[in-house]
């Protein structure tokens, strides 16, 4: 045992590791559970106890021997790598950064967007938390009026004359108080209401305003200022459809539909086999609402409409479920990459 010994020592003297690789293979080779020590130490068990001082000694020795050696270059390894870190092989080719996607919701409110900057709309903010004139009063929706519940507001109990704005059309009412006609604007931004959660319904949701106020702004303009955007969003080929509606700040008021663009009006369940989607409400902007906002409707017309990102967003994508867009689940979000 004593020449196995010797032999160990030399050949550990003579060994020079300077890689991770290396240093490893020596640990596994002389140190580890299996290796060529903790087997010399299992023979020493074996001897009569008068072999067992004079091998035992040598033995711990070229233990001591092979651990100082590890330590040694594991230092070494360390000092070398301190500036790029333990672990790092500089010769393997880089992993790319990850770099985010945007939003889907965002793709399309940055289509909608361009699509009416290029007919010379700017784009409006305006508050989230709003109070009862902005979002229901001077939208011309009467005092007690169950139109006020149609939308599900959430109220806030310590001030009930504060909510969570039901739609972006309060930013029309900001916009007309402050801003004299020509007013060309789209408002897009979110929108708050109180109904259960699930896949065709959420608290909160994004919406985009239109408003266009100035002399003789007809509803033919709305109409086609509405195709124009259709066909710019959903394919030149795409058609509209006005249908008779009410709301309470547009009179005469309109839901706009589009021709179905995944079957082309063969039917289909997006379009629910009607060959036509429902994208957005719209109208000419009541006198009362001109009023309120100090703009006299006998020199001023104006048209209003609304749209959900959401929506339009899902039709575009294909999306069945509202819940996906805010889950923030990454598997959803990346396949938007390249999108626009
Ligand atoms: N505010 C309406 C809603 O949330 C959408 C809407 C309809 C907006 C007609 C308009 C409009 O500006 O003219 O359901």
């Amino acid at each position: 045992m004593l020449e196995i010994i010797d032999q160990t020592k030399s050949e550990i003297l003579s060994i020079q590791a300077g890689s991770h690789e290396q240093v490893e293979a020596f640990r596994i080779k002389y140190l580890s559970r299996k290796g060529i020590i903790p087997q010399l130490f299992d023979q020493l068990k074996e001897l009569p106890p008068e072999q067992k001082k004079n091998v035992g000694k040598p033995l711990n020795e070229l233990k001591q021997l092979a651990e100082a050696k590890l330590k040694e270059w594991t230092a070494e390894l360390g000092n070398r790598m301190a500036d790029v870190g333990p672990d790092m092989d500089l010769t393997l080719p880089p992993v790319p950064d990850k770099i985010g996607s945007r939003h889907p919701l965002n793709l399309t409110r940055y289509l909608i967007i361009s699509i009416f900057e290029r007919l010379g709309f700017n784009v409006a903010d305006g508050p989230e938390i709003e109070d009862d004139w902005h979002n229901f009063t001077a939208l011309n929706f009467p005092e007690n009026h169950p139109a006020r519940e149609m939308q599900d507001t959430f109220f806030i109990a310590r001030n009930p004359d504060m909510l969570l704005r039901t739609h972006t059309s309060n930013v029309q009412i900001r916009l007309m108080e402050k801003q004299k006609p020509p007013i060309r604007a789209i408002m897009p931004g979110r929108v708050y209401r109180n109904e259960a959660i699930s896949a065709r319904a959420h608290c909160f949701f994004h919406q985009v305003e239109g408003l266009y106020v100035d002399r003789t702004v007809s509803f033919a303009d709305l109409k086609q200022t509405l195709y124009h955007f259709a066909k710019e969003m959903f394919g030149k080929n795409t058609k509209i459809r006005l249908r008779p509606s009410f709301f309470p700040f547009t009179e005469p008021s309109a839901e706009i539909d589009v021709s179905c663009f995944i079957c082309h009006g063969k039917g289909c369940n997006i379009c629910k086999y009607s060959g036509w989607v429902e994208i957005a409400g719209s109208g000419m902007v009541h006198p009362n609402v001109l009023r309120n906002c100090g703009i006299d409707p006998e020199e001023y017309t104006g048209f209003a409409f609304g749209m959900g990102i959401e929506r339009v967003t899902m039709l575009r994508y294909g999306i069945n479920d509202l819940r996906l867009f805010s889950e923030n689940d990454i598997r959803f979000l990346k396949q938007f990459k390249k999108v626009l």
